[in-house]
């Protein structure tokens, strides 16, 4: 099924509106990552989500472009996010790295930065995020956020530059679901983004999600999806082939029970261990 429907948006702590769901762009390179994002746009997809370490905002950049060029889409309809590596962390590093983002992009703002990894031992963050307000302030980015930002570093940065971060990107998929966290985003007004909404593809052959996924005529990863959204995230789900982008962005109208939300809530083990990638902790 073709969705031409764009996702249904949340309005992040700072009155910007983000669209539900997202095209997580990690992988998405050269022409052949050019392709994907501007079917994704044409397909209805508004959000578009990249790093510096993807190596992918020049492609990323030229498809907003060309779909704008070609009036598909205005500027304004979309919603861009970029973050800064960890070498780009610091008070001087990291507007600058943030100026070679938007240089890449061929873009004037973007709508979302993030410190991309708190990377705690380096000690950098609080500066980091200091400095992305900053650019806030200079109209070059709508909004400003973190990612993989555990509760202390989290409670830190906003105390400390006292401004709330409007997002915090965490890996969240079901197994995975990240209560905890996200209790403290509800406490502060900090919307979660999450990434890895489908474990990376690895969560979809789960039982339950397969009798969820019968009972409401959808598929697995829709129901994942929509499972997610329906605890008030955003998803970036990434894919690279047409059907899958089609139905992860027609996830938005599946409707699922509260029995069903709570069953797979419900897959998360005791231990909160069903990360799939690193514990930010550590990376
Ligand atoms: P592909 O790009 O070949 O579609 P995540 O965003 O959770 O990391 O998941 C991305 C992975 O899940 C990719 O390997 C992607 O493969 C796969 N994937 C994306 N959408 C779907 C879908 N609707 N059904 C099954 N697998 C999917």
């Amino acid at each position: 099924m073709v969705s031409m429907t764009p996702a249904p948006t949340l309005t992040l702590n700072d009155g910007t509106e983000i669209p539900q769901i997202g095209l997580g762009t990690w992988q998405l390179t050269g022409e052949e990552g050019y392709r994907v994002i501007r079917e994704a746009l044409s397909l209805g997809y508004r959000h578009l989500d990249t790093a510096s370490a993807y190596g992918n905002e020049e492609i990323v950049g030229r498809a907003v472009r060309d779909a704008v060029a070609a009036g598909e889409v205005t500027r304004g309809e979309l919603f861009i996010t970029t973050k800064a590596w960890q070498d780009e962390q610091g008070a001087e590093a990291t507007p600058d790295a943030f100026r070679r983002s938007l240089d890449r992009l061929g873009l004037d703002y973007v709508d979302l930065y993030l410190v991309h990894w708190p990377h705690e031992r380096q000690g950098r963050y609080v500066e980091a995020f200091e400095a992305i307000a900053r650019l806030q302030g200079l109209g070059l980015v709508q909004s400003v956020g973190v990612a993989n930002f555990y509760e202390s570093v989290l409670r830190e940065v906003a105390g400390e530059v006292g401004v709330v971060p409007a997002t915090n990107q965490v890996e969240l998929h079901p197994g995975f679901s990240q209560a905890a966290l996200r209790e403290v985003h509800a406490e502060l007004g900090v919307t979660t983004v999450a990434w890895s909404p489908l474990g990376r593809g690895e969560v979809l052959a789960h039982r339950e999600l397969d009798r969820v996924a019968r009972e409401v005529g959808a598929t697995p990863a829709q129901v994942a999806l929509r499972w997610a959204m329906s605890l008030g995230c955003v998803v970036i789900p990434k894919s690279a082939r047409s059907v899958r982008l089609s139905q992860n962005l027609a996830a938005a109208g599946v409707r699922l029970t509260r029995e069903q939300i709570l069953a797979i809530s419900a897959l998360d083990d005791a231990e909160g261990s069903g990360r799939i990638f690193e514990d930010p902790r550590r990376f």
